[in-house]
């Protein structure tokens, strides 16, 4: 089978080393686990579970809500939303290996119950109408070129009254041709349109109370301050993981930073409601 064209992200190779930091603290790869020591290497987005929380409260996530968490990655916020809340959650995750980890992850936490990995592109997957109170996402609607059908997709998914929490890139200005390098491999961006059509998009699709929160200037010195400590722990990166791992996700970290340092790459939190 070909490689997928996502895997071009390096973040998305060899997602198995999450095993090589479980191990370095002790923890066997069958061995049961907790969201708390989970959450330090399976949040694939910026502030970890502090952007989860922010979720919970924007949201109003509690223990009664079903949630639809779209680009699951790993599990990590679906199962701290799970744990922090009580509340059920369907992750869905077009990438096997990442969808097959992540449930593997959740059934060592014992919260197999409460969270429902499904491998599915999210365009195409048959979504329960009006059965979510809660849909969230984390930096993956920039990897879907239609944005049209992911968005009718999510409204259809939410009850009447429902909330949508995105977290996403956008674009402040054109790039030049070596930043859409960056941008369409390392990032695998598929759609980043300017802030007006952002949200032109969202309310074409039927969403009241839009607000689009323009994260990027304190995304921007998160992922530079993410380069600067990979660079000073690579003794104990490589220890952990072994040169190809830790240079590869240097490289990813690298390209997220000199787009942002451009001043042409924004972070956007949306939120709307379904009326
Ligand atoms: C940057 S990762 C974030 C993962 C997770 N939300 C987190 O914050 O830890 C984005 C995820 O979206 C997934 N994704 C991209 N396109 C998708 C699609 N069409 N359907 C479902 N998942 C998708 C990717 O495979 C990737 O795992």
């Amino acid at each position: 089978m070909s490689t997928p064209a996502i895997k071009s992200m390096n973040l998305y190779s060899e997602v198995d080393r999450i095993h090589n930091d479980l191990a370095a603290l002790g923890i066997g790869s069958n061995d049961p686990l907790t969201v708390d020591v989970l959450s330090q290497f399976d949040q694939f987005h910026y502030f970890g579970t502090d952007a989860v929380d922010e979720a919970i409260a924007e949201a109003g996530i509690g223990a009664k809500s079903r949630v639809l968490d779209i680009g699951s990655g790993l599990g990590g916020p679906a199962r701290y939303l799970a744990e922090r809340t009580g509340c059920r959650v369907t992750a869905i995750e077009l990438q096997s290996d990442l969808n097959a980890l992540a449930e593997s992850l959740t059934e060592r936490c014992g919260l197999s119950a409460k969270v429902k990995h499904v491998q599915a592109d999210v365009l195409t997957h048959q979504i329960e109408p009006q059965s979510y109170d809660a849909v969230v996402s984390w930096l993956c609607f920039y990897h879907i070129a239609d944005h049209q059908t992911l968005l009718s997709q999510v409204y259809k998914a939410l009850k009447p009254g429902g909330r949508l929490y995105v977290e996403d890139l956008f674009r402040h200005d054109e790039f030049d041709d070596a930043e859409l390098a960056h941008l369409t491999q390392m990032l695998y961006g598929q759609y980043l349109p300017y802030r007006d059509a952002y949200s032109a998009g969202v309310r074409e699709a039927g969403f009241a109370e839009i607000d689009f929160g323009d994260r990027t200037d304190t995304w921007r010195p998160y992922v530079a301050e993410r380069v600067a400590a990979w660079a000073a722990r690579r003794g104990e990166l490589v220890a952990v993981h072994g040169e190809a791992i830790v240079d590869s996700l240097a490289a990813f970290y690298h390209s997220v930073c000199l787009l942002f340092e451009s001043g042409k790459l924004g972070g956007v939190r949306l939120l709307a409601t379904k009326p």
